[in-house]
């Protein structure tokens, strides 16, 4: 399309790319099963973008370029849901659900069982979506269940959601319900991220998605992992289906996304296998569930039985038995973990919270203790979500009983009796005593030992807490000087251990140098900045002579980790420990540096993708590594090229949402030669 084209062919055309790319995003967000390679979709998307730029005024709100890119607002408009969002009912015992279904046959006179769909309920957000003639044209919160927040700008950066329907059929004015949300896995990622930015963590899924969804600023919501199920209809201008389910297999149809894992049962009973089968799998699901949906399938039906205050009373929302459970502090704990912060933990009268034994739940911070007023003796509501550590919910302060006092972490270290300090501006409250803390010296050793570290076969937690007591080992150079005598003279260590230890020693003293920065316990360089580190500036002097700008310049490194690894290195004691390491022996090894061989492309970064047909991805990155140029296993604001092989993995399509430049192989071949793409 290089000559000017026909104007009708060419709008013809542009409405031709928007069916596909809309029909190509529904099959890799919706289905999960794309037909055509990432670089096809490129082409594609590319080729919609060239029109519309040649013809800004064809360019509408709901096209596929325009997801992302609103301009941030100063206040979320309102939105009233002409059809009210209602709640459900709840139900927690199987018996309330037979009374839910003994009500429902009562009040439609029959004796027969009724057809139900049973749907996961999913702990998420309530959100309407508006299409008018097949496009989305606005979307809200729940709000008050009339009125809402038109929050259209941060929902169209949900790629699950449809701009234009596909299919055909739909009613003029299609308006479907459902649940924002964020899968397990994608929330567990994103406060890993969060963590290594030195940001506060989301303390559940339920929480990221609401609050993702409530910025005003659209590049927030884009760069969080929300996925949507539609669950229903709002307002409609004419009928899609006479049952609940024909309407869901109809939605579904249109391109709408929803969860697999629905089912139309006939009676009670069969809605309660689905109940528990669904339970059995709970933790198995990739979303979570707080229970079951169930609805009368029959409109008719649901019509006749209409709703009671905010509910209906067609259906009912079967809880789970929850993840909290109340149980009473016995008293608190103040915790000194590897790096001096001082945690308190609640030790709890033990309670079962979704099938295992819960004694110790954490409070993470004073702050968290004033903002709970959480005391020795309070009932509290416990949480365990998934494999996360237990943490204090609320505090129940009609239970208090008397006499209760405030708490408050102690001034000193119970550990060591060094001063307790807390930053300004920080949370964490810390011994100040470094490494003469035995509990920081002891959390250190075990660091420094474990397997992601220097994977010291034998030093376990027993025989760490002996070294740090009989005071043999202060330091992990310490490790370095302990003697076969010395070792067997401990209790309990067999001549055999004593020589193992010595032998996984001696065999430690070499480690890959990013294993060895893991190992020192450097507050906020956890495994991936380690890596970081050690590719980006080579030797262990190089990193502990960088500045903070010197770091804060790497990619990934934000001004909290910069400063950390600054004030690890500052410390006289750190830098002692250091040297006696490496006079004892322990030689971190440095990664290979690269001959500089073709352009420089230092400075650059870059992401392989998909199968390559002259390169192995082993043998491309190590030429683009020694070039200067570094390839990162993910695409972020800052990676400069995404190189895409044949079928490319969601890479590709992170680039383009991040608009970052894709190379095919030729490229990539350029780059390496000629150090332009
Ligand atoms: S139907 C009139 N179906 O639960 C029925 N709701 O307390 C309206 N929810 O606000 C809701 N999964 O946020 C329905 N499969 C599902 C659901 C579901 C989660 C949420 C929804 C609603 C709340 C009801």
């Amino acid at each position: 399309m290089a000559e000017s084209p026909d104007p009708d062919s060419e709008y013809s055309r542009l409405q031709e790319l928007r069916r596909l790319v809309n029909y190509h995003n529904y099959r890799y967000y919706v289905l999960d099963d794309p037909e055509i390679p990432d670089a096809e979709f490129d082409r594609l998307f590319e080729e919609l973008e060239a029109i519309e730029a040649r013809h800004p005024e064809w360019v509408t709100p709901d096209s596929p370029t325009q997801r992302v890119g609103a301009e941030p607002l100063d206040a979320f408009p309102e939105i009233r849901h002409e059809v009210p969002m209602l709640s459900l009912q709840n139900g927690f015992e199987e018996s309330e659900a037979w009374d839910f279904d003994r009500r429902v046959r009562e009040l439609l006179g029959t004796d027969e069982p009724v057809d139900y769909t049973v749907e996961p309920k999913l702990d998420g957000l309530a959100v309407t979506l508006i299409y008018e003639k097949g496009h989305f044209v606005r979307g809200g919160t729940r709000g008050d269940g009339t009125r809402g927040e038109d929050i259209t700008s941060n929902l169209k950066t949900i790629r699950q959601i449809p701009m234009g329907l596909l299919g055909s059929g739909w009613p003029e004015l299609l308006e479907v319900r459902g649940e924002v949300y964020m899968a397990k896995d994608r929330f567990r990622e994103l406060n890993e991220r969060r963590r290594a930015q030195g940001l506060t963590e989301f303390a559940n899924p339920r929480n990221a998605a609401a609050g993702s969804l409530r910025q005003l600023d659209p590049r927030i919501p884009a760069r969080r992992p929300l996925e949507i199920a539609v669950y229903g209809l709002g307002q409609v201008s004419e009928p899609v289906a006479e049952r609940h389910s024909e309407v869901l297999a109809q939605l579904w149809q249109w391109g709408l996304p929803m969860l697999r894992e629905i089912d139309r049962v006939r009676g009670m009973e069969e809605c309660l296998e689905v109940y528990r089968r669904l339970l059995d799998s709970r933790h198995e699901l990739r979303y979570e569930a707080d229970g079951a949906v169930y609805k009368v399938d029959r409109y008719d039906l649901q019509r006749q039985l209409g709703h009671i205050a905010r509910s209906p009373r067609w259906a009912l929302a079967h809880k789970f038995p929850p993840l909290e459970e109340m149980t009473r502090i016995r008293w608190i704990e103040a915790s000194v973990g590897r790096t001096g912060k001082i945690t308190p933990v609640a030790h709890l009268d033990p309670v079962e919270i979704g099938g295992a034994t819960v004694s110790r739940a954490s409070l993470h911070n004073q702050d968290e203790v004033d903002r709970k007023d959480a005391r020795e003796g309070d009932y509290v509501m416990v949480r365990r979500a998934g494999d996360v550590i237990p943490e204090v919910v609320r505090v129940i302060e009609s239970q208090r009983p008397n006499g209760t006092e405030p708490y408050r972490l102690p001034d000193t270290c119970p550990a060591c009796g060094a001063e307790v300090i807390r930053p300004e501006g920080e949370v964490d409250a810390r011994c100040s005593g470094g490494l003469s803390c035995p509990a920081q010296r002891m959390g250190a050793i075990l660091h420094f030992a474990s397997r992601r570290a220097l994977d010291i076969e034998g030093l376990g937690e027993k025989l760490a807490q002996q070294l740090v007591e009989t005071g043999l080992v202060e330091t992990p150079a310490d490790l370095y000087r302990l003697s076969q005598e010395q070792l067997q003279a401990l209790e309990r260590m067999a001549e055999k251990s004593a020589d193992n230890l010595v032998r996984a020693l001696e065999a430690s003293k070499y480690p890959p140098l990013d294993r060895f920065l893991y190992a020192l316990g450097i507050d906020l360089v956890g495994e991936a900045t380690a890596q970081l580190l050690a590719r980006e500036l080579g030797s262990l002097d190089r990193i502990m002579g960088a500045s903070r700008e010197e770091l804060e310049a790497l990619p990934d490194i934000g001004p909290e980790v910069a400063k950390a690894i600054r004030t690890f290195f500052n410390q006289d004691r750190n830098r002692q420990v250091l040297t006696e390491l490496r006079e004892l022996g322990v030689e971190p090894q440095e990664p290979e540096p690269a001959p500089a061989e073709g352009p420089d492309l230092s400075g650059l970064r870059l992401v392989l993708t998909g199968t390559l047909e002259r390169w192995t991805r082993e043998e491309a990155t190590e030429a683009l590594e020694a070039r200067g140029a570094r390839v990162s296993g993910s695409v972020s604001g800052r990676t400069d090229y995404v190189v895409a092989g044949s079928d490319p993995g969601s890479k590709a399509d992170r680039a383009r949402e991040l608009d970052v430049p894709v190379l095919d192989e030729a490229g990539l071949e350029r780059l390496l030669n000629r150090g332009t793409a």
